[in-house]
């Protein structure tokens, strides 16, 4: 770590303090933007929140995924390498050997295949120790039926926690919550969701989420409320009625010029 010149390292990310001491930055321009107001003195990368004080901190919708180095269940991985060209699932979970975490990590395994169909890489995160996750693993085959298949990091030193906010102070100092990232095949960040220790997330609905945007990517077209895949889909407004007639041959309803819908497109 130093103060006074530069640079920040956190673990394989370095984080640059600007010369006029502006902002940090790593990741997209814009989170480093976000950042302008972490005082010099702070010089840590959690802290516990003032809302009058400080900035939201976190990675938003739009903003690069940053790239970071772990070690997990399957060896070193780079995180760009891992995910390559692919969507993927980032998650964190609080801790190793307790209940809620270990159904989550049980049914994330067993939906391997609808992520795989999907094109998605999962990779779990969890700031315990690598030993630990080998036996755990065989506690969630055992109570869950299904073992881990996808890699799980062991972030002990929270350097990649932290990089992605999975830190919440005011609730916990050394546990993450329950983050998810979906990440494009641009390395966007598509979807962020945080969750307490206590409540399991849904990860049909992170499912749910990916066909969503993979359809919007695909298609110019939205999902409605509590859309659920091979529903009817919204037109997006940028396309307009005689552009829709050549792109639907087979119709669609309008309700309002700006409710437009159709049947998914395949
Ligand atoms: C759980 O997975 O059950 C859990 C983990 C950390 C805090 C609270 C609950």
């Amino acid at each position: 770590m130093l103060y006074g010149g530069v640079s920040l390292s956190i673990g394989p990310e370095l984080l640059r303090m600007e010369p006029d001491w502006k902002c940090w930055r790593f990741g997209s321009d814009a989170f480093a933007h976000r950042h302008t107001n972490l005082s010099q003195t702070t010089g840590k990368t959690t802290k516990k929140k003032n809302f009058l004080e400080e900035p939201d901190m976190s990675l938003q919708i739009g903003d690069s995924a940053p790239d970071f180095t772990a070690n997990t269940t399957e060896g070193k991985i780079h995180f760009y390498d891992y995910i390559d060209g692919h969507w993927a699932v980032l998650f964190s979970h609080p801790k190793n050997f307790t209940p809620v975490c270990t159904t989550e990590l049980g049914y994330t395994a067993k939906l391997q295949p609808e992520f795989a169909k999907r094109d998605v890489k999962v990779i779990g995160l969890s700031v315990d120790q690598i030993e630990s996750h080998e036996p755990w693993s065989k506690d969630i085959e055992e109570t869950q039926g299904t073992a881990l298949n996808f890699p799980l990091i062991a972030d002990t030193d929270k350097s990649i926690a932290n990089l992605y906010g999975m830190i919440h102070p005011n609730a916990s100092d050394t546990l993450t919550v329950r983050s998810v990232f979906v990440i494009g095949p641009d390395k966007k960040v598509k979807l962020t969701l945080n969750y307490p220790a206590s409540t399991g997330r849904n990860f049909d609905e992170v499912l749910r989420v990916i066909d969503s945007l993979q359809l919007t990517a695909k298609h110019q077209v939205a999902t409605p409320v509590n859309w659920k895949n091979g529903d009817d889909v919204i037109i997006v407004n940028s396309v307009t009625d005689e552009q829709a007639k050549a792109k639907y041959p087979g119709g669609f309803k309008t309700l309002k010029p700006y409710l437009r819908t159709v049947a998914q497109p395949q």
